[in-house]
């Protein structure tokens, strides 16, 4: 098989690392992110295309700065440095790096003022967004400015026979509006990257690598229902077929129609082996009386492994298991101070299985980011209302169903949150947000129908824009829009006689109540 293409992109601790990554991967380019602290040596065994230098909060001159391996600057392969890793080339080869006390931050003014490669094809005036406080005031041996702005005579440098660039600015952020472009220079004209990372040609190589791994073996899979597991099903009962065994427990804390569409899909439309296990009547019999969120939620993840253990010897003697991991999940987050990204881990992921299972894994997307899931998905004939669903909790309605969950009170949470799907599917704004659902609050209050007073429950709507659930801020979605969906909520479902809108952003709050 041909080698991949890559770009490896070295992490100095930047918000944006993973930013970087996707814009690469835009270019049909794979990358890479590796930690700084990769050897010059292992990363020319990858043979990389390019490298770039990721920024980083760090001053390279603090005692505790991440540093680079400097044998790199010999291996002939292009180098870019962003910010941060702009600084490393110039400490390692000689530049100036003057130690800044505040931050320059915002947007500027980039003037090209040589012929470049990074700019081929670019105005000669670029607007550019800035984050950085040292700054370069020489150049290192052989290294001429390409660019100034107000601020910094040496704003983007260059060593066109070593093929080594540098930036103070970032060129993944949107705020850099032609930044694509110059990542593209880099990509294509200075790395001669050819751009063959396709999704058809991850499909057929994935494929392949499951074969060889798997051989005649037997595979298990927890399908969820959600992207990254239906997705995981879809491409490995591709390779392997009936080998494949995708166990799915209805914890009795789904949506409506969850489990059919889910049969509907998989069973029918992919001629995929399922086992669907019922277990909603042991799940709502451990929950009796329990109100904690996290004992809830221990609870659920608890009875969540006991099921699957006893359904996976319906499979027959599985050697493997296979996961929807996706990239982000995989990429450790550097730990720097300052670095937001390393600062706020995911907190929870009920739902999920052990790490000490004694099984061998397949995790075919472990590479992918969320979208990349997403168009394999497509590719693989999956339905959009699959493919682009919103996140959806491993303990399901349960942390949307305050207080002690019962029957009644899931039936009531389900259909408000079936009419909240509709009406925002109807009016094109479901596929717009981060996630728009019903939370059942476990207060009542009085109301009146017709001549008739009421005491029944309040359904809260929570609807977020977000990038990676790490922030969120609630959605401004037209009144008109609003007013029928509580219409059609307190009108069409028995036992709820209020609706209430939140409107907390994340932080501090968070985006599911529980
Ligand atoms: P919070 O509520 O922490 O949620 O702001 C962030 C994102 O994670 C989802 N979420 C979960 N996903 N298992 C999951 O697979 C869980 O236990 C879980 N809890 C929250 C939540 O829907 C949001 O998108």
């Amino acid at each position: 098989m041909e080698t991949t293409e890559r770009i490896i992109i070295l992490d100095f601790g930047s918000q944006y690392t993973q930013v970087i990554a996707r814009r690469v991967r835009e270019f049909q380019v794979f990358s890479e992110i590796l930690p700084y602290t990769t050897s010059a040596k292992a990363i020319a065994e990858r043979q990389p295309k390019g490298i770039i230098l990721s920024g980083g909060p760090a001053s390279v001159y603090s005692p505790k700065a991440p540093q680079v391996d400097p044998e790199l600057f010999k291996l002939g392969i292009p180098v870019l440095g962003i910010c941060y890793g702009m600084q490393l080339i110039a400490k390692n080869l000689g530049g100036k790096v003057h130690k800044s006390t505040h931050r320059e931050y915002g947007r500027g003014t980039l003037t090209v003022k040589s012929t470049s490669k990074l700019f081929a094809k670019l105005p000669k005036k670029l607007e550019i967004w800035n984050s950085h406080g040292d700054k370069l005031i020489g150049a290192p041996k052989g290294f001429k400015a390409i660019a100034v702005t107000e601020n910094a005579p040496f704003a983007a440098i260059e060593h066109t026979n070593d093929h080594i660039y540098g930036i103070q600015f970032h060129p993944e952020v949107a705020h850099t509006p032609r930044g694509k472009e110059i990542l593209g220079n880099f990509i294509k004209g200075i790395c001669k990257c050819k751009g063959t990372w396709t999704t058809a040609s991850f499909i057929d190589r994935t494929v392949a690598e499951i074969r060889e791994q798997v051989g005649k073996s037997k595979v298990i899979l927890g399908l969820s229902g959600g992207v990254d597991s239906s997705v995981a099903a879809a491409l490995i009962h591709k390779a392997i077929g009936r080998q494949l065994t995708c166990i799915y427990v209805d914890n009795g804390m789904m949506r409506a129609n969850e489990t059919e569409s889910v049969k509907r899909i998989f069973a029918n439309g992919l001629g995929l082996k399922l086992v669907v296990v019922n277990a909603s009547k042991s799940f709502l019999s451990k929950l009796k009386g329990v109100t904690d969120p996290e004992k809830k939620r221990k609870i659920i993840g608890a009875e969540f492994i006991r099921v699957f253990e006893a359904a996976k010897k319906s499979a027959g003697k599985a050697e493997f298991l296979a996961q929807g991991t996706v990239y982000p999940d995989v990429i450790e987050s550097i730990s720097i101070d300052g670095n937001p990204a390393a600062m706020i881990k995911s907190h929870h992921n009920v739902g999920g299985l052990p790490k000490n299972m004694k099984f061998k894994l397949v995790e075919p997307l472990k590479q992918l980011f969320k979208d990349e899931v997403r168009q394999v998905g497509e590719a693989l004939g999956l339905p959009k209302e699959m493919v682009w669903r919103q996140p959806f909790p491993g303990p399901g309605l349960a942390v949307r169903c305050l207080g002690e969950i019962t029957e009644e009170k899931l039936r009531i949470l389900r259909e408000a949150d079936r009419i909240i799907v509709e009406e925002m599917k109807k009016s094109d704004w479901y596929y717009k947000v981060w996630q728009s659902f019903g939370v059942l609050l476990p207060v009542r209050s009085v109301g009146v129908m017709g001549d008739e007073r009421t005491y029944d429950y309040t359904i809260a709507m929570r609807c977020v824009n977000s990038q990676d659930a790490m922030t969120a801020d609630w959605t401004r979605l037209p009144h008109e829009l609003l007013a029928k969906i509580s219409n059609r909520v307190i009108n069409e479902v028995r036992g709820v006689n209020r609706m209430v809108l939140d409107i907390s952003s994340k932080p501090p709050a968070t985006i599911e109540w529980e």
